[in-house]
C-alpha cells in the first residue's frame, strides 16, 4: 500500500467509500487514485492531466503498482471526459483557486456529479461560493500542516442542505477552534501587515481596507 503524503491523504480521507467512479482532474503522478484503488475506497478512477508529461509519470506508477482501473485521460479540465463514464466524485487538488474556479465553471452539468473535493494552494473563497451558489453543500473542511504548510481541504457534496453565509466565506464551525486554523489566519494576517507597511501613503483606502480586513480576521479566531 503506498503512503500518502499528509496534504494528499487528507484529500483522500474525505472521499466517500461508497464512491464508484473518481475522476481526479490535475492527477500528476497518480498517487492519489493509487491509494483509493488500493485501499478499495473507489472501484474506477480517470486520472486526467493536461500534460503528457504528467500523464507519462502517472502511467509509470500505475505499472508499477499494477493496478487495472485508472485510465488516464490527456485532458483540459473536464473537456476530454464523457457523461457516460459515470462520475460520481471528483477531486481537484493543488492547483490555485482561480484555475480550479476556472475547471469548474468549463463543466455543464456539473451537478451530476455527488460529490467534489478541492484542496487549492490559496484561498479558496471564490470556488466555495460557486459550488454552493449552484447547489452544493459544504460537508466537511479539513486543514492539514505538511511540510511547514498548511492546506485546506473542502469536501462538497450535492443535495438540499444550505451552509451559512459564514460557511461559505470562511470555514466550517468545527474547524474554527482547531489551532492550525488560527495559524492560517494569522500568517494571512501578517502577510496583510507586510503590505499595510510598505504601502505608500497614497494608497489610504487600500490600506484601510486590509486594516479592517485584519480586525475581523482576528475577531473571528479569537471569538
Ligand atoms: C501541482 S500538480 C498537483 C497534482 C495532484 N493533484 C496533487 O495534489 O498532488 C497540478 C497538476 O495539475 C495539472 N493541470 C493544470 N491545469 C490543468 C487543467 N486545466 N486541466 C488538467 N490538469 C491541469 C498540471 O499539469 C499538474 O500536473
Amino acid at each position: 500500500m503506498i503512503k500518502l503524503s499528509k496534504r494528499l491523504q487528507s484529500v483522500a480521507d474525505l472521499v466517500d467509500k461508497e464512491s464508484n467512479v473518481l475522476a481526479d482532474i490535475g492527477c500528476d503522478h497518480a498517487l492519489l487514485d493509487i491509494y483509493l484503488l488500493q485501499s478499495s475506497k473507489i472501484k474506477k478512477a480517470y486520472a486526467c492531466d493536461i500534460t503528457k508529461g504528467a500523464l507519462n509519470q502517472a502511467k509509470i506508477n500505475i505499472k508499477k503498482y499494477n493496478i487495472k482501473s485508472i485510465i488516464t485521460v490527456l485532458s483540459d479540465g473536464f473537456s476530454n471526459l464523457k457523461d457516460e463514464y459515470n462520475i460520481d466524485t471528483v477531486v481537484i487538488s493543488g492547483m490555485g483557486s482561480s484555475k480550479i474556479l476556472e475547471i469548474l465553471c468549463n463543466k455543464n452539468n456539473l451537478n451530476s456529479i455527488k460529490t467534489i473535493i478541492i484542496q487549492s494552494n490559496n484561498n479558496a473563497k471564490k470556488v466555495r461560493k460557486h459550488l454552493t451558489k449552484i447547489g452544493y453543500f459544504i460537508e466537511k473542511d479539513d486543514i492539514v500542516k505538511d511540510h511547514d504548510l498548511l492546506y485546506i481541504t473542502t469536501k462538497y457534496v450535492f443535495n438540499q442542505n444550505k451552509n451559512s453565509n459564514f460557511e461559505i466565506n470562511n470555514i466550517r464551525k468545527e474547524v474554527l477552534k482547531n489551532p492550525l486554523y488560527k495559524e492560517y489566519i494569522n500568517n494571512i494576517i501578517s502577510k496583510n501587515n507586510n503590505i499595510i507597511r510598505k504601502l505608500p501613503a497614497k494608497q489610504m483606502l487600500k490600506k484601510l481596507k486590509l486594516i479592517f480586513n485584519n480586525y475581523k480576521l482576528k475577531r473571528m479566531i479569537n471569538k
